[in-house]
């Protein structure tokens, strides 16, 4: 049911618990992840047109969990493509999932702020209002 999935990856705990998720589904079903990360260009590179170059430099800290999430999808032996792309996380998540016919999306409760325990991370209640296909929200 589940085969196309797109997990949403800002490198927390909440979202490595989701990819974790991901991988399982997508091992049941014989499916694929695609990984998303989304990244906003640093100001001083849309001006300078150097967003390409913005997009390759990954700081060090997503950089390990990129890194973690390729070994394990290698360890499941499930189909993984790592994206990284430019612009508002909710939006080009919602936007991607429907332009690549995803059955589902796959996130996590929370990101990486550190208040508001109580309440889902603006990101995720973005995604459940707009979503074009079924969402996993993971604690
Ligand atoms: N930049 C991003 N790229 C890809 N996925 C993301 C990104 N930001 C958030 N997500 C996904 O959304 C989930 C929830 O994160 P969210 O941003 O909603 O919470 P938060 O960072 O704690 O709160 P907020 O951003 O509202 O301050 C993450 O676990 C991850 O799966
Ligand atoms: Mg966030």
């Amino acid at each position: 049911m589940f085969k196309q999935i797109l997990a949403g990856f800002d490198g927390s705990e909440s979202s490595k618990r989701a990819f974790q998720a991901a991988l399982h589904l997508a091992a049941e079903s014989s499916g694929a992840v695609v990984v998303l990360t989304v990244v906003r260009a640093p100001e001083a590179a849309e001006l300078e047109g150097e967003v390409d170059a913005a997009l390759r430099e990954t700081n060090g800290a997503l950089a390990k969990a990129i890194g973690w999430a390729k070994q394990q999808a290698q360890q499941a032996g499930v189909s993984c493509t790592f994206r990284k792309q430019i612009g508002h996380p909710a939006e080009l998540i919602t936007r991607v999932a429907g332009e690549g016919k995803f059955d589902l999306i796959v996130i996590g409760r929370r990101g990486h702020s550190p208040v508001k325990h109580w309440l889902v991370g603006s990101t995720t209640d973005r995604i459940v209002d707009h979503a074009p296909c079924a969402v996993l929200i993971v604690h």
